[in-house]
């Protein structure tokens, strides 16, 4: 008898062209339509499945993997990871895998727009213009920051970090200024004029801050009310990264009491829900989560993503070396163990 081909699911609609690749290797169950899955949905589709490929939406612990005798790896579409408990897939010998690179370029150009929408008041000027409040031009209307020549701060100096810093040193002669667990070699920082500082003095002298470090608990809040009591009351704000990492109550509080200029926001804490608090604000700029989200990166993100889960099932030119793992020794760990077990 024909040996069954391994199952994959797909969560979400991503592009058929390219997910159609899958079944070249094995039975695929892909959603056809965006959906919200409760983690019993989610447990109910990885049952019997050996991979899978998902997006930030899925959360994955746990619970969800506790009935998936089969499944041996996870493929998400996005560099981030934090929906899935990365500790709890590598004990059970699931191999995780991400989409790093492929998406630098357009996350950076988006937190520069977000940046230069903040800090120019550009989503502010045109809801006031749309709302016919432009009677005469005026000389004071809509006064912003500079930009160009200003103090960039980067907090996380990771792949988009420094995309961040390579557009404001290179594009806007800006002085960067950064902060990390560890220091950039000192070519990578000469190239991108960027100088290592505390945490304390990036919130001090940054005119411009953007976020763009992992979240976890280590990560959660980092930017609450005491970090923001820190920066200049004339200072921009920008997140990407994710919105645990910023105290959205808080900055919604700085922002409508003066305590801080303007911010960007692209992630939030609820998402898709996003604060009331600042919703009604009119000096935040608020984007639904779109930073990876030009045509050729999402097509680039999906395409790493398919070629992961064929690559970690053992399939394909790269059989065995998936090129973007995130917790190949957890498993390889848990292959270890096992096989001692097995011995004694
Ligand atoms: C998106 O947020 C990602 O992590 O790729």
């Amino acid at each position: 008898m024909a040996e069954a081909r391994p199952r994959v699911w797909v969560s979400q609609p991503l592009f058929d062209d390219i997910v159609d690749r899958l079944q070249q290797y094995f039975e695929v169950v892909a959603a056809t339509e965006v959906t919200a899955y409760t983690p019993e949905a989610i447990a109910a589709q990885l049952r019997d499945v050996d991979g899978a490929v998902v997006t930030l939406n899925e959360r994955i612990g746990t619970a969800e993997i506790a009935g998936a005798p089969r499944l041996r790896a996870i493929a998400n579409v996005g560099v981030g990871y934090s929906n899935l408990d990365i500790a709890a897939l590598g004990d059970a010998g699931i191999l995780a895998t991400n989409t790093p690179d492929v998406l630098t370029g357009t996350t950076a150009d988006l937190g520069f727009a977000l940046l230069m929408a903040a800090a120019r008041r550009i989503t502010e000027s045109e809801r006031w213009l749309r709302e016919g409040q432009w009677g005469q031009w005026s000389f004071s209307t809509m006064l912003g920051a500079d930009v160009h020549g200003s103090t960039l701060g980067i907090l996380g100096m990771g792949r988009i970090g420094q995309g961040i810093a390579r557009r404001g040193h290179h594009g806007f002669g800006m002085r960067v200024l950064y902060h990390n667990r560890s220091r950039l070699p000192q070519p990578v920082e000469r190239e991108l004029g960027a100088q290592w500082v505390s945490f304390e003095d990036l919130l001090a002298q940054a005119d411009h801050l953007v976020t763009v470090l992992p979240y976890s608990a280590d990560t959660h809040h980092i930017i609450d009310a005491a970090a923001l009591a820190r920066m200049k009351s004339t200072a921009t704000l920008v997140n990407i990264a994710r919105g645990g990492i910023v105290d959205e109550l808080a900055l919604a509080d700085a922002l409508a009491n003066g305590r801080l200029a303007a911010a960007g926001l692209d992630v939030y804490e609820g998402e898709p829900a996003v604060r009331p608090e600042l919703l009604a604000l009119r000096n935040v700029v608020l984007t639904p989560h779109i930073g990876s989200a030009s045509l050729a990166t999402r097509r680039a993100m999906v395409t790493l993503a398919v070629d992961n889960l064929i690559a970690a099932l053992g399939h394909g030119p790269q059989a065995g070396r998936p090129s973007s793992p995130v917790n190949a020794d957890a498993v390889a760990a848990a292959a270890m163990k096992k096989t001692a077990g097995c011995k004694r």
